[in-house]
């Protein structure tokens, strides 16, 4: 029988709750963290233990309950409580101000009326229902009138509040916004996926949508979905807080009960002050961490919004002022076919060369066999070509009314253009993939990444070399690189003594990489760097990990069932275990282990050492610099005292540094600290 939980566990249990829910709100909503993450790590582990022991505890609205256990096998479509409409388009002041003729032609009694602009947020629209104050269900948009539920996922989402922040909740609460992946987080989930040959996302509005259609809330939990609310509906009477009377005490409102509203709006009496808010946000927008298309205007009075109510299709009493996508068209003079490490095909359309976002663009990704065959592009096609930032140019659509007379279609080839090998495409995925593990352009691909900064990080080793070793039969595997000569190297065209002898000397030195790095090395799929190296750490040998039955590799923490199934997938696969096999001769000599995990981490060389950040470093985040150190076994705090040993300084350091010169403590730039680390891990 469970036992009975004694009160003061029932209280802890409760006040962990809260504290917990405060930092979180702190951190991803205010975006002003208050508890140091250590704290807030063990009291989460404190709570966890807790509900382990009295599972009773265990509440809907506990911080450990936001990411599920299982994943789920389908989603369930949900009609909508109350429709979600979309909004009319408006492309500059002129056609805004047409809609303002509208609203007031409809109410001859009102002449003018403020309005909120808001910046319109390039994410995915979300209806989150509340009851009693607890999160009980989140739907996408899907077509207005009903969506899929993804409730599991949106409770990933930390700056969705799983408990309204309120003692007397409206019985019920619908709260509406845009869910999306704020730009770094979308770098950084692409530049993964290119790592492990899978197909990019298109942009952070795509990646967003794929993600909260992922089965799998593990998974979404990590691509860190981020949310802005901006409606709030209470159909059923407004409980403990004030009705609204206006948008701005709406977004209040929102505010209040914990959700994070977009702080860039305004109020503003006229046409000329949106006119004036539109061309401000234009320019402003690039500089924001977020995507953004527009401008959405909203009449701020509720009653009179509600009085103007809906065409058939949007609110009359709101307008989207969108900004010109940055597109243009250009003529598509061919496709061609990239194949990626994993085999997988990627049609690209080579193009007449336009100037698009400030650079000359002449290919653009045509995504897979399905975007293509949806494109229905032909050889000498005016085609429309978009870029969003720094997101790789697409063919958006094409003007099929000026296809040249004859035109050939453009059509994936049935077979590998590298090897010749057919290609195929497996049920249930967009990719189509060359499975010829001996396909060159694959073999290249496994070099260029086996040589990669962060794999084994062969100085030198650029994709111009391994171009030539290939084509002269020098290598053909990763192990081949070890056993390469100098006097082989120097049949390359324009390879001299000293690079060759350099070359060698680079390639040697790889061996003393860690073997997390190896493993990332490897280029199994969905193994990137970080997940290379939780696996390394349980799994300190090659052999422990060839071994493993996929369960025991989804144990690892922050190891999905996805990943798990790969690695041991690939790890079966015979040409892989010969790969390992030669890699286990000492001739070749790359590390394939690691230490076994031990409990008491003195052994980590940062250990003891701590490290205060100031500014804006250069390529990392806050929060990736503090992980790197803290794997190291350093420790990050927040003031500088004499006890701090390194001070990390970025752009706009402030008095931190000051004290830290004061105190004479030692500086690192970004730079310094990533030799630093990779120094005293390697040695
Ligand atoms: S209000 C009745 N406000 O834009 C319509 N929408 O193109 C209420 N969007 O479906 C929508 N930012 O997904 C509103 N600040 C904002 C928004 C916003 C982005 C999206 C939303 C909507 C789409 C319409």
């Amino acid at each position: 029988m469970a036992e009975t939980v004694p009160v003061d566990r029932r209280q802890r249990a409760q006040e962990l709750r809260s504290q917990l829910q405060k930092a979180s709100y702190a951190y991803y909503v205010l975006d002003a963290p208050d508890l140091p993450d250590e704290v807030y790590d063990r009291l989460y582990r404190e709570l966890q233990d807790l509900e382990t022991q009295y599972p009773e505890l265990v509440t809907p609205d506990s911080p450990t309950q936001r990411v599920g256990e299982r994943p789920a096998s389908q989603f369930t479509a949900l009609e909508h409580n109350i429709p979600l409409y979309s909004l009319e388009n408006a492309f500059d002041i002129d056609e805004y101000r047409q809609w303002e003729g509208r609203w007031q032609r409809q109410t001859p009694d009102i002449d003018s009326a403020a309005v909120v602009a808001e910046l319109k947020i390039d994410g995915n629209a979300l209806a989150l229902t509340y009851e009693k104050g607890l999160l009980t269900r989140g739907v996408t948009r899907g077509d207005g009138i009903s969506g899929e539920d993804i409730t599991q996922n949106i409770r990933t989402i930390r700056s969705i509040p799983l408990r309204l922040q309120i003692d007397n909740p409206p019985p019920r609460v619908e709260v509406r916004g845009e869910a999306f992946i704020p730009n770094d987080v979308f770098d950084r989930i692409n530049a993964d996926r290119q790592a492990n040959g899978e197909a990019l996302f298109a942009n952070p509005r795509n990646a967003a949508a794929g993600t909260l259609r992922q089965l799998d809330s593990r998974v979404v939990a990590q691509r860190r979905l981020d949310f802005f609310a901006y409606t709030l509906l209470l159909p059923e009477g407004e409980g403990g807080l004030t009705l609204p009377q206006t948008q701005e005490d709406s977004l209040a409102a929102l505010q209040t009960l914990g959700f994070k509203v977009n702080p860039n709006r305004k109020l503003c009496p006229t046409a000329a002050d949106v006119a004036q808010f539109y061309d401000q946000w234009d320019e402003a927008r690039t500089q924001l961490p977020y995507l953004t298309d527009g401008v959405v205007v909203k009449l701020n009075d509720l009653p009179l919004q509600e009085r103007l109510g809906f065409t058939q299709k949007f609110p009359r009493w709101a307008i989207a002022l969108k900004y010109p996508a940055e597109e243009v068209p250009t003529i598509l003079q061919d496709m061609t076919v990239q194949i990626g490490r994993t085999g997988a095909v990627t049609p690209v359309a080579e193009l007449a060369p336009v100037k698009l976002a400030g650079t000359t663009v002449s290919r653009a990704t045509l995504h897979n066999a399905d975007r293509l065959a949806e494109l229905n592009l032909y050889k000498g096609d005016t085609v429309i070509v978009r870029k969003a930032g720094e997101i790789i140019p697409e063919v958006v659509r094409v003007l099929s009314d000026l296809r040249p007379e004859g035109a050939q279609l453009c059509q994936l080839p049935t077979h590998c253009p590298e090897c010749g090998e057919t290609l195929v495409r497996p049920v249930n995925e967009a990719v189509t993939r060359c499975i010829n593990p001996s396909c060159p352009a694959i073999v290249r691909g496994d070099l260029i990444h086996w040589a990669s900064r962060q794999a084994l990080d062969i100085a030198g080793l650029g994709e111009k070399w391994i171009q030539q070793l290939l084509a002269q039969n020098l290598v053909s595997s990763v192990a081949d690189l070890y056993e390469l000569t100098v006097e082989e190297l120097l049949s390359l065209e324009r390879m001299g003594q000293k690079s060759a002898q350099n070359l060698v000397d680079a390639i040697a030195a790889s061996k003393s990489q860690p073997w997390a790095r190896v493993l990332f090395g490897l280029g199994i799929r969905h193994v990137g760097a970080v997940n290379a190296q939780l696996l390394a750490k349980q799994f300190y040998t090659v052999d422990l990990l060839a071994t493993a039955p996929p369960e025991e590799i989804e144990s690892v923490y922050g190891i999905g069932p996805e990943i798990a199934y790969s690695v041991y997938e690939w790890f079966q696969a015979e040409a892989n275990k010969s790969l390992i096999t030669r890699l286990k001769d000492k001739k070749i000599g790359v590390q394939l282990e690691g230490a076994p995990p031990s409990d008491e981490p003195t052994d980590l060389p940062m250990m003891g050492k701590t490290f205060v950040l100031t500014g804006t470093l250069p390529t990392l985040s806050r929060k990736e610099a503090k992980a790197k150190i803290e794997e190291s076994g350093g420790k990050v705090t927040g003031s500088v005292s004499s006890k701090t040993s390194y001070v990390v300084v970025g752009v706009d350091a402030g008095s931190k540094l000051a004290k830290a010169e004061k105190l004479g403590i030692q500086r690192l730039s970004e730079d310094d600290l990533l030799t630093l680390l990779q120094q005293t891990a390697s040695s």
